[in-house]
């Protein structure tokens, strides 16, 4: 190698190198909590540059942090792990909610639980103020051991919640039936909290505070949906096609998704609303469209 191809051949990697550098970079800074998040409550810990943070709960405070915007879909996706060991009546949760009077929301409520025993799942859905539309769910593996990807896609067609790659429940835009279906503006929010007056063993198992601090890690915070800040954009801005999460192909579940979800809702759903016969006589009507 003569001396201009040398000076060429380290022109060309260093090229190469800076390209890797920026793409890198911008893949990163979606990532940072600081950059499309907020702390709202309570005691965080940051680490990894900011790419992970750990909410904390004692008995003087539990904590929780939400996105800087309002969205109007999207598709929401956190990976998380959960309290470990015993976490009776500790609650996790990842949520969109709007403000204010009448409110919608999306949610996955971790109910923490003994020591060894399994930690349930519960989803609920809120229009209009109104929910009681919970269906839980026991999870397939330890979400205390490792960071697992808990999502919601809200688009003009559907809600669909997903563990790592699986939708466990759907929740079908039936407006023009007379089923309320979100539509205001929401925030993606992540607490930990107490909650031992419900959460375990229907309130009967309260929180053992020699575990305490209870801490819960979350990564990934994207900046993954329509910003809905304010009146500049409208709710039907928000369900074009240019956003990725609205196109056709997330309008209904995949041949695979669909028996996935038939199967873990086989297998490990253990309580939905849409079959408590005591608690509603006749099912809500959206029932019929969501199994
Ligand atoms: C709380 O946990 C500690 C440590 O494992 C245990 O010794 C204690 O009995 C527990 N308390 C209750 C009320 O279960």
């Amino acid at each position: 190698m003569n001396k201009t191809e040398y000076i060429f051949s380290v022109l060309y990697y260093v090229s190469i190198l800076s390209v890797i550098v920026i793409v890198d970079a911008r893949g990163r800074g979606g990532r940072v909590f600081d950059k499309n998040y907020v702390v709202t409550w309570g005691n965080i810990l940051k680490f990894n540059q900011g790419r992970e943070v750990q909410l904390l709960m004692d008995k003087a405070s539990g904590s929780a942090f939400e996105s800087k915007h309002n969205y109007g879909s999207g598709f929401f996706q956190m990976r998380i792990k959960l309290p470990l060991r015993d976490s009776a009546g500790v609650v996790t949760a990842f949520y969109l909610t709007s403000k204010g009077n009448a409110h919608d929301e999306l949610d996955f409520e971790f109910l923490g639980n003994r020591g060894g025993k399994p930690i349930a799942i519960q989803t609920n859905v809120f229009t209009n103020g109104q929910g009681n539309r919970e269906q839980k769910f026991v999870l397939w593996f330890d979400p205390t051991t490792n960071f697992h990807t808990y999502g919601i896609l809200w688009n003009p067609y559907h809600i669909v919640f997903y563990v790592d790659k699986v939708p466990i429940r759907i929740f079908k835009n039936k407006k023009r039936f007379g089923v309320g279906y979100p539509s205001k503006p929401m925030k993606v929010v992540a607490s930990l909290w107490n909650g031992e007056d419900w959460a375990t063993d229907g309130g009967k198992a309260k929180i053992n505070w020699s575990y305490a601090p209870f801490k819960a890690n979350f990564q990934r915070f994207f900046d993954s949906g329509c910003h809905m800040d304010g009146q500049k954009q409208s709710g039907k801005f928000c369900g074009s096609a240019i956003y990725w999460w609205n196109r056709r192909i997330y309008s209904r579940l995949t041949e695979n998704e669909e028996k996935a979800f038939k199967h873990v809702r086989t297998k490990y759903m253990n309580y939905d609303y849409c079959s408590d016969r005591p608690r509603f006589p006749v099912p809500p009507i959206e029932c019929r469209w969501n199994q």
